[in-house]
């Protein structure tokens, strides 16, 4: 059984995954009428793990005899200066998701809910995971520059990222 207090954290858990996900489908609508398709398909990708992220906590509260709570979520920006400019938001936001659930594992761990702690490793591993990516992508925008041609590489290239990681995932 969840104590109050991990049950609340965990809510609140549910609350920012449901948030990442309404930000990337954001990014994902401003890439798509860009003209960034390979980008599009990225952030709608991202999209849609961050509701298997939101997904899965509802599951286990239920489970330990909580109650997930589906709540009011903040509306995500609606468009963007530059493509470089939402890959830093992405990154920012991840570190701030990282940290998030860094904070979840200490509450589980002073509350010795161990079934808890052993939960969220896999978030902890996915977010190094989801950092890593993050930051390898916002190293390439650099490298891009204002290069029209590798703009184009790289929204070819990114697709083909999606794909992969779709893949890898799969055969988890
Ligand atoms: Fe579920 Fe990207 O954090």
């Amino acid at each position: 059984m969840l104590s109050k207090n991990i049950e609340h954290a965990l809510n609140n858990q549910i609350r920012i995954e449901a948030e990442s996900s309404q930000t990337y489908l954001s990014m994902a609508s401003w890439a798509e009428t860009h003209g960034l398709e390979g980008i599009s398909k990225f952030m709608y990708a991202q999209s849609d793990e961050e509701r298997t992220h939101m997904l899965k906590l509802v599951k286990y509260i239920n489970e330990r005899g909580g109650h997930a709570r589906v709540s009011e979520l903040k509306a995500p920006k609606t468009s963007y200066e530059t493509f470089k400019e939402m890959f830093e938001e992405l990154y920012k936001h991840e570190i701030f998701v990282s940290d998030s659930i860094n904070e979840l594992v200490h509450i589980s761990f002073s509350e010795k809910d161990y079934a808890t702690h052993n939960f969220l490793q896999w978030y902890v591993a996915e977010q190094i995971e989801e950092e890593a990516q993050a930051k390898l992508i916002l190293d390439k925008i650099n490298l891009i520059g204002d290069d029209k041609g590798g703009l184009y590489l790289f929204d070819r290239d990114i697709q083909q990222l999606t794909l992969n990681s779709a893949t890898s995932k799969g055969s988890k």
